[in-house]
């Protein structure tokens, strides 16, 4: 039975990836399977916290005791934390966001029409919704961003960490021999503004509540 340090505490988690419509058929993604985020949800809610979980489109259930609003694009999750963030004394960025989207999605299908036809892909920056929130934080408010990174782990952890203005930054290695996308283990490495607070490996669910005991640690949320 886990301590319930979270007790009064309101989470908002992003998870999953989202999806940039390029016709009503098509859309350009990723691959986060949004396990790390649910399991951060999860974990939050047996550690007695009210979560709201703003989720891009993954195959997983919504986990018992967690709000969940669905959405499907990075201008929609924008908008929904935005919206729910002013309740938050927590937010936790898992979700990876696309960071571009088509600039003019086809409202009908692209077709064929001959033989030798390759359409011209132009793209839009999607909105950084967590540079956003940083940047107009609300007073205590504690944000923790995520990096998932095939290199140069900790070079790019920390400046992320200082571009965004998040006080937490959670860098993982994804690629080929790691954990991240789609595994169901995860090996992380917990940053603040003081330097790093160590490596965690484990279950997704394991590797939750380790970073939520370094996010109770380091939050001074009354
Ligand atoms: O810049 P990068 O995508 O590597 O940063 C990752 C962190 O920023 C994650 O916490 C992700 O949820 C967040 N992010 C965001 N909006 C974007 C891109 C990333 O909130 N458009």
């Amino acid at each position: 039975e886990p301590r319930k340090d979270f007790a009064g505490k309101r989470v908002l988690v992003s998870a999953g990836p989202t999806r940039e419509p390029l016709d009503p058929v098509r859309y350009l993604s990723n691959h986060s399977s949004g396990k790390m985020g649910y399991a951060l949800a999860q974990a939050l809610y047996q550690r007695g916290a009210e979560v709201t979980l703003v989720s891009g489109p993954v195959s997983l259930s919504v986990p018992y005791g967690v709000r969940c609003i669905p959405v499907e694009t990075a201008t929609q999750m924008h908008a929904a934390i935005m919206e729910q963030r002013h309740h938050a004394d927590v937010i936790i960025k898992a979700a990876a966001v696309a960071d571009f989207a088509p600039a003019e999605p086809g409202s009908i299908k692209w077709k064929k029409t001959r033989e030798d036809d390759v359409p011209t892909l132009s793209l839009t920056r999607n909105p950084d919704i967590l540079h956003t929130l940083c940047q107009s934080r609300q007073p205590g408010q504690y944000i923790v961003g995520f990096a998932a990174e095939t290199h140069d782990l900790e070079r790019h952890a920390r400046e992320k960490l200082q571009r965004k203005g998040a006080d937490m930054l959670i860098a993982n290695l994804v690629g080929a021999d790691h954990g991240g996308f789609g595994r169901d283990e995860n090996t992380v490495e917990i940053f603040t503004p003081a330097g790093s607070h160590g490596q965690f490996s484990g279950s997704k669910i394991q590797v939750a509540h380790a970073i939520l005991d370094q996010v109770a640690m380091q939050c001074t949320v009354p």
